[in-house]
């Protein structure tokens, strides 16, 4: 029998990423876990809820998708597992473990690399009862509600985007180290995915200073019309979450952004993992 039949899903939306039930990722065998993968590069992000991942088992699990990617604010990592990014409202000894507030506005991670992150993994610890939770754009779905006429237009463009100006817009440091290590890069608005090549709209907030050979406000009009399209509510997954929860988006085709909750009445603590992505063509 296929083992893909026999495993037990549910789409998370009609034609946007799936719930995998009855897997647990630290047991697993590799067939399993292989079937998980490939289950993800073909739908857009992947749910499995009911984990217990230690931080060597989150990496060993994200290497199979590929190399863990470093992270740029060093500050707010594991000490021991640098590659896992803390985000959580939690103090110890009167200082933040983790980023307590990440990923409010609309963006895909690591935008301001050269080789954005493919994926990202977010495994919660910790969960408030209402609020954070995690939204998900289908950029596919949304290239495809676009008319032709608008999507001859679209194709082509390319996205200045630069981690100068997300760290300036959020107020966060920027040393001399930073900068070296993230020059400004260029990336093209409508990307294809090297799984089967699908179109996505591959617009974001945050790292974009505008469109190449579109004077502002002009380009930064354009973004804002498109992310506003894209983050209708046709096109968006909410999870909600649950605690051992991992869930997986393919930072190839979708846009996500977080939600605030009451941070000083509840706990949030989330371990994340980045993989390394290839150049978007
Ligand atoms: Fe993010």
């Amino acid at each position: 029998m296929n083992i893909q039949t026999a495993r037990r899903t549910k789409p998370l939306m009609p034609g946007f990423g799936v719930e995998i039930f009855d897997v647990d990722i630290a047991t697993a065998d590799q067939r399993t876990l292989a079937d998980v993968v490939s289950t993800f590069h073909r739908h857009g992000a992947i749910v499995l809820r009911g984990q217990t991942l230690d931080q060597p088992a989150q990496l060993a699990f994200t290497r199979l998708f590929g190399e863990p990617e470093d992270n740029a604010r060093k500050e707010y990592c594991d000490p021991a597992y640098p590659q896992i990014y803390v985000i959580s409202n939690k103090t110890v000894n009167g200082k933040p473990i983790g980023d307590p507030a990440a990923g409010l506005g609309w963006h895909t991670d690591n935008s301001y690399s050269k080789l954005p992150a493919l994926c990202t993994m977010l495994h919660a610890l910790d969960v408030p009862p209402e609020g954070s939770d995690t939204l998900l754009s289908d950029l596919c779905a949304v290239w495809d509600a676009l008319p032709a006429e608008r999507q001859r237009a679209l194709d082509g463009l390319v996205l200045h985007h630069s981690y100068v100006a997300l760290a300036e817009k959020k107020k966060q440091p920027l040393t001399d180290e930073l900068r070296a290590n993230y020059p400004d890069v260029f990336h093209p608005l409508v990307r294809r995915h090297p799984t089967d090549g699908r179109k996505a709209l591959w617009v974001s907030t945050g790292t974009v200073r505008g469109v190449v050979g579109m004077p502002n406000p002009e380009g930064v009009d354009l973004i804002n019309e498109l992310v506003a399209f894209a983050t209708q509510e046709q096109f968006i997954y909410r999870h909600k979450w649950q605690v051992g929860d991992v869930l997986i988006w393919d930072n190839r085709c979708t846009l996500h952004r977080g939600t605030p909750f009451d941070t000083v009445n509840h706990i949030r603590h989330v371990h994340r993992t980045w993989v390394r992505g290839d150049a978007p063509v």
